[in-house]
This record gives structure tokens, sequence and C-alpha cells, in this order.
């Protein structure tokens, strides 16, 4: 069984290729020229995706040893994204299959995440309970198979790598802000500032406005504008900024370890490549005697691996049950860009 997986839902296009069950390509090209524009320029991003996407498929077929014709299976990313990009990849994929008369499966990018523990070596094992954290998305969930997710808690606002990306604009460190934020801040005080930490109704739900408002509100009442900070202090604010950004997530971690029995636990998404937040997981992982999976930088990127394996995962539902599921019901109304999904509330 040959799976093709492809994933154009925001800056990075990606093609991955798993045959008879081994990632035999994962493809991953970056759109490095947003960094001019301080964030994602949609129309650019979708330009882009169409001019390589193409390219990178031969590449990936060639580096699996095998022509276009040995597909079985093409899965592309439907949805959340934007909706241009969104649309270069899936058209593309689904125009594939269709020439090629295969099957084709349209696939969640969040639960492309969700599942992204299963591309390491070491794999979660059911129920896991799993932290979502990108620049889009910031969720908490008990995965209790591969296709019974339930939502614990999401934010309310901004996703904690907007917050990451925000503060890192503020701060004039550029975009990604995630990484920016984590180099300048390493081995800074980060008791320079006690940022506060959102306490929201819904105990598992995050909340991240708040803290980009608090930074904000710390530069105006300490130094008047940005311009003013001193350059020794823009790492001491970075450095209490992720702290606090860190603690918002881990605290709702905390809290489900203590009420949820759960074998596994892992971080997934863009902001799982940040080094505090993973230490922070280590230290939980053995406090409550956890195994604890965090899938390598490769797969915590945006990345078609984990579209392809997601895909390969709904196959294999939908030749053992059908498609009775609300996921596969719209079928013919795909292109759905919101990304129909298995996860469920509590
Ligand atoms: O999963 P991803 O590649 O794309 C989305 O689906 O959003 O995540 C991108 C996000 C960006 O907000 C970026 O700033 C953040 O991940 N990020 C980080 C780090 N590396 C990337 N945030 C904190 N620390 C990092 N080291
Ligand atoms: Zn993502």
């Amino acid at each position: 069984m040959n799976v093709i997986g492809i994933e154009t839902s925001c800056d990075e296009t990606s093609v991955a290729v798993i045959s008879n069950g081994k990632l035999t390509s994962n493809l991953i090209s970056s759109q490095h020229f947003h960094v001019d524009y301080g964030g994602v320029v949609p129309e650019l991003s979708s330009r882009a995706h169409l001019q390589i996407v193409v390219p990178l498929l031969k590449k990936a077929l060639h580096e699996s040893k095998l022509d276009i014709q040995d597909i079985d299976l093409v899965t592309a990313t439907a949805g959340p994204g934007l909706i241009g990009a969104l649309l270069v990849g899936f058209t593309f994929a689904k125009s594939l299959a269709y020439s090629l008369k295969k099957n084709f499966i349209p696939v969640n990018h969040v639960e492309g995440h969700i599942f992204s523990g299963f591309l390491m070596e070491d794999k979660p094992v059911f129920p896991y309970l799993c932290l979502v954290v990108s620049g889009g998305h910031t969720l908490l969930l008990i995965v209790n198979s591969d296709y019974d997710i339930i939502k614990l808690g999401s934010t309310l606002d901004d996703a904690v790598g907007e917050a990451f990306d925000k503060v890192s604009k503020l701060l004039g460190l550029g975009y990604p802000g995630g990484p920016q934020i984590q180099r300048i801040a390493e081995n800074q005080n980060s008791d320079f500032v006690d940022f506060p930490v959102a306490q929201c109704k819904n105990e598992y739900d995050f909340s991240f406005s708040g803290l980009k408002t608090s930074v904000i509100r710390f530069i105006q009442k300490n130094y008047g504008k940005v311009e003013n900070i001193p350059a020794d202090h823009i790492p001491l604010i970075a450095a209490s900024f992720q702290k606090a950004a860190v603690k918002a997530l881990t605290k709702n971690v905390e809290k489900a370890l203590n009420n949820f029995e759960i074998k596994t636990l892992s971080l997934v998404g863009g902001v799982a490549a940040n080094k505090l937040l993973r230490d922070e997981f280590v230290k939980l992982a053995s406090q409550f005697n956890k195994k604890l999976v965090i899938p390598s930088l490769e797969f915590c990127g945006d990345n078609a691996a984990m579209i392809a394996y997601r895909g390969l995962k709904l196959f294999e539902y939908l030749q053992n049950f059908g498609n009775k599921h609300d996921y596969f019901m719209n079928q013919n109304a795909y292109p759905n860009l919101n990304g129909n999904t298995f996860i469920r509330s509590l």
C-alpha cells in the first residue's frame, strides 16, 4: 500500500510517501519570504504552493523509488487553514487521485498533528493526553483511539503560537516569533516580570490575548513605547513572557493528569519545538509516571507525513466501518475547508 500525503494549509508545502507502513519521504518546503512582511501573506502563500507542489511530489516519489502509477491512496489536508493555500494542495491531490483512478481521503490538519506521535519509533499508547500547540491551535485532548478524540479545552482567543508571534513582533524580534523568543530568552532571568496566567471558566480552556495585552501594558507603563526599551531588557521581557505562556499550558495539563486515567502524555504542533515547554513535559511525565511522546522537530511543524499517516487510518476506517461517520457523510461537499473531524466535546 503506497500513500501520498499533501499539506498546504499555511506556509509550508509538504509532500510525503508512506510505503507499506514505512515513511519513505517527507519533504517540507518552507516559505521564508513571509519574513519580509512580518507574517504570512495568504495570496503569496497560495502562489508559492502552486509552484512547488509538483516538483516536491516528483522528488518524493523518486526518493521512495516509486512511480506515480504505484500510488494506491492520495490524502491531503482539507482544513482548517488558509483557504487559498488549502485549495492548491487539496484540488491538486483530488485531481491526481481522480486521474489515477485511486481513492482520495481528505484529512483534518489538527487530527494530523494529534497523531503525529505515531511517526516516532516509540509510539503513544491509548488513551493518551495530547496538547496541540501551533500557530493556529491550542487544544487539550484525550485520545481514546484512532477514532475517538475528546476535547477537554481549547483557546478562547489567540493560539499560543500566535501569542509568541505577536509578542515577538512587538519586541521587534521578527517572524516566526516562537524560535526568536526562545533564542533571545535562553539563560535569561524569567522572573523579571510576573505576567499573569489567565483563569478560564472551563478549567481546561486557555486564553492568551490577556497575556499579550499585559506585555503591551508593561511596556507602556515602564518605557512609554517599544523604542525606549533598553536593549538588555528585551531578553528579560521575552523570557518572562515565555515562562507565563508555558505555565498557562502546563497548569491545565497537570490538572488533566490529576483527573484522568491516561497511559501516555503527548505534545504536538509547531510550538512543541519550544525547549522550555518540552522540558516541562519531561518533568510532568516523570512526576506522574507516564510515558512521554514528543515528535522530533521534523514532525512538530506542518508536514505531510502526519497527513499521510492520518489519511491511511481514515481509509482503514472506511474499509472496516463504511462511511457512516459524519466525517465522511459530506464527502461530496468537499472541499470542507474547516475540515471535518472525529474530535468531540466531553
Ligand atoms: O504547527 P505549525 O508549524 O503551523 C500551524 O499549524 O500553525 O506552528 C507554527 C507556530 C508558529 O506560531 C511559531 O512561532 C511556533 O509554531 N513555533 C514556536 C517555536 N517554533 C515554532 N513557538 C515557540 N517556540 C518555538 N521554538
Ligand atoms: Zn499545523
